[in-house]
């Protein structure tokens, strides 16, 4: 399989915000032809034979990382998952220290996750690989935004006209500033749905417009994309009882019914049941795209793996 011309393409993938169309486009594009080929396609070659990704993950992911390894693998890179609890970062190196040790091993990309907005973005520039954002904060987390992209555009044919309501815990989620960058980028339409304590005003500026009814959020709507209700990430309480909050804002057959007949359901993972998301339209094979999206995200990551990893004239850091 040829690769296409990258030079479009930034040195690091940080986040969508700033992307372009075109830019999105390529990354889209290029992991459709992935997504066509079966896992063991001899027609992928291996762009990345002899080089090695490292991941760096400095919070819990199944998904993602594994996600991201398999990825790297397909394209016959070497690839290092660094335990971070195991690694010298427990025994007092800083994160920057830590970047600067592996990339002196010359990794063709690092992978990095991390707790904190913006720690990615910092460690980008003490390296001269390729950085890819696996998640940073409440920030960002491009991969996923992509892999959602791509599973829209596979199944409903087009990114613009279409209406998206993304659901629940708004302001802690990654997934949804990505996705609303993109979404907005791509010319679709965004919803943001959920209650007043988990919906920042801030994504107004960013494109999106805010529901707290969730029957009216999802009137008409192609896609309800549900999102975890991130505890962990929450200092004090944000609503009165997992009970209460399905009630209002978890995703069962009656709400869904307002949505398009044909609308799609989409989740990040991981789900918690029973509070955003009933089982029973999480399983609907019909409706439901979450297979798909965890399928879509080895794709996309092969895509943005191999991109970064053709791009020339990178800066030296000194
Ligand atoms: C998301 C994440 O880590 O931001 N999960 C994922 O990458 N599949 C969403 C979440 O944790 O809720």
């Amino acid at each position: 399989m040829t690769t296409p011309e990258t030079g479009i393409l930034p040195q690091h993938l940080l986040g969508i915000e700033g992307l372009t169309r075109d830019q999105i486009s390529l990354f889209l594009d290029h992991a459709e032809r992935y997504a066509s080929f079966g896992a063991r396609d001899a027609a992928f070659g291996r762009p990345l034979d002899g080089r090695t990704v490292i991941n760096l993950f400095f919070e819990n992911s199944t998904r993602t990382r594994t996600s991201f390894e398999l990825a790297a693998k397909r394209l016959g890179a070497d690839v290092i998952n660094m335990e971070v609890g195991a690694s010298s970062i427990s025994k007092g190196e800083t994160l920057i220290d830590t970047a600067v040790t592996l990339n002196a091993m010359h990794p063709e990309a690092l992978v990095i996750r991390h707790a904190d907005s913006g720690a990615v973005a910092l460690l980008a520039q003490k390296v001269n690989c390729a950085v890819v954002n696996a998640g940073d904060g409440a920030h960002e987390h491009p991969t996923q935004a992509l892999l959602d992209a791509l599973t829209i555009r596979l199944r409903k044919g087009r990114l613009e006209g279409l209406t998206v309501a993304i659901c629940g815990d708004v302001a802690h989620s990654r997934v949804a500033r990505s996705n609303i960058h993109l979404l907005t980028t791509m010319g679709a339409t965004v919803r943001a749905v959920g209650p007043r304590s988990l919906v920042p005003s801030g994504v107004r500026a960013m494109g999106a417009e805010i529901f707290h009814d969730m029957r009216e959020g999802l009137r008409d709507v192609d896609i309800v994309m549900m999102l975890r209700v991130q505890t962990e990430r929450m200092q004090g309480n944000f609503f009165p009882s997992a009970r209460e909050y399905f009630r209002f804002f978890g995703l069962d057959r009656e709400k869904l019914a307002l949505a398009r007949p044909d609308a799609l359901i989409m989740h990040p993972g991981p789900m918690n049941r029973g509070v955003e998301i009933d089982s029973d339209v999480a399983d609907d094979f019909e409706r439901s795209v979450i297979r798909m999206q965890v399928e879509m995200g080895v794709a996309v990551r092969m895509a943005v793996l191999e991109l970064l990893s053709n791009r020339t004239g990178r800066e030296v850091v000194k």
